[in-house]
């Protein structure tokens, strides 16, 4: 049933204002200067768990020189799209390292990764055409299906038996295409990416892999799911965002050159939305060749990521399935999750609640994101703090 806007947006604003009074609402805070493992918000320092700048980079030294150098050159930003007069050499140059760094002919670059997603499944599909994705996909991931007019079906989460049960259902299609991510952004594990290709090769499908939380995080020198896996080539098209491990902004797909030709030629949010900034393309570039030149980077997020999950762990919290420097901190009602919210705030640690309907019901969580740049006492002070904080609420005993 349709309901009156005004009452829509009315029944919101109590609600923040209720958590706002309540001391719970955790949204929206105003990070004073650079992001880093320690961040100041409201005067007061506290420790990053919510950066999804895993590799620790956003105050790279060499990533600040590019900016300027293409502020320098370049301008401010370039007045067009890219098909027509939108086009610099930095975007070339960009779009060359993407594909280099996953090992494919050609990358495309998009104004976000939210629109990428939505450009490359509305382009790549229409009438007639299946798209199957994982039942956890990313929003951007199935409002692409829904733009597309691609018949779309689910499969349950990283689930190969669900996953072949709609394969083999999708004779009448034309083209198949599996859009799964490589990281799964509220859980924390990966696709199941050898499974996924066999099954892609027996059902004549394509595989997309949204890599948002895996470039610069998994794989031993983080680029990403193939390497990870030490499968090469079996992904049709790599998806990724520029504005998470590469602290810029966009979205890139990256593939064969004839793909990525196509895309260039016909998709909407490229021939009609205008270019990425070059000092965006620039710190994207240096960011990419930041992370290739310095793998102790890799290392250590590894590391802080294993320290941090066993910690918790053996503490008696759930982190789910997680296996990366993505750690969900699965509480289960709102009302505890966002007590230990206010709870681990009140010491310092910045962390953000994931609250239904953004995760399934029953689900609710705390998502912490450990970064490179943390220190092992860093891990250690936020995993007292957890277990004092758990204790007090009788989450863990
Ligand atoms: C898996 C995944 N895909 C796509 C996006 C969208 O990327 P962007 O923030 O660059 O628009 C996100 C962002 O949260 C994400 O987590």
């Amino acid at each position: 049933m349709a309901i009156l806007l005004e009452d829509k947006i009315n029944e919101l604003q109590q609600r923040i204002e209720k958590m706002k009074k309540e001391d719970k609402y955790f949204y929206l805070k105003s990070i004073d200067g650079a992001s880093g493992a320690r961040v100041t918000i409201d005067g007061r320092e506290m420790l990053m768990f919510a950066s999804y700048n895993y590799p620790g980079i956003i105050n790279h030294p060499k990533i600040k020189k590019a900016a300027i150098e293409a502020i320098e050159k370049y301008g401010a930003g370039t007045a067009g799209v890219r098909l027509l007069a939108g086009t610099t050499k930095i975007h070339e140059e960009l779009e060359a390292k993407i594909a280099e760094f996953k090992g494919v002919e050609d990358a495309v670059t998009y104004s976000s990764g939210y629109v990428t997603n939505l450009s490359a499944i509305s382009t790549l599909c229409g009438r007639g055409d299946l798209v199957i994705i994982d039942k956890l996909d990313h929003a951007s991931i199935i409002d692409g299906c829904m733009l597309s007019g691609a018949t779309h079906k689910s499969f349950l989460h990283n689930n190969m038996e669900s996953l072949e049960r709609v394969l083999s259902n999708s004779k009448e299609y034309v083209n198949k295409l599996i859009v799964v991510d490589a990281v799964y952004s509220m859980d924390g594990d990966v696709a199941n990416l050898p499974e996924i290709s066999h099954l892609a090769k027996k059902y004549n499908a394509k595989i997309m892999v949204d890599e948002a939380h895996s470039i610069g995080v998994i794989g031993k020198t983080g680029h990403g799911i193939e390497e990870h896996f030490g499968l090469k080539g079996v992904v049709d098209i790599h998806m990724g965002t520029l504005s998470k491990t590469i602290p810029s902004i966009g979205g890139y797909l990256a593939g064969d050159k004839d793909l990525i030709s196509y895309l260039k030629h016909t998709s909407r949010a490229f021939i009609f939305s205008a270019s990425l900034p070059p000092v965006a393309a620039a710190i994207a570039k240096a960011s990419l060749e930041v992370i290739e030149n310095e793998p102790e980077r890799m290392l250590k997020l590894h590391k802080n990521g294993k320290q941090f999950r066993e910690g918790l762990n053996s503490m008696g919290y759930s982190t789910m399935n997680s296996t990366t420097p993505l750690i969900p901190i699965l509480i289960g009602e709102e009302e505890d999750t966002l007590k230990l919210c206010r709870l681990v705030h009140d010491e310092g640690i910045f962390i953000c609640p994931i609250l239904f309907p953004a995760i399934p019901k029953g689900t609710n969580r705390l998502r912490a994101h450990v970064l490179a740049n943390h220190t092992s006492e860093d891990i250690n002070k936020a995993l007292d703090i957890f277990e004092g904080a758990g204790k007090k609420l009788g989450l863990i005993r």
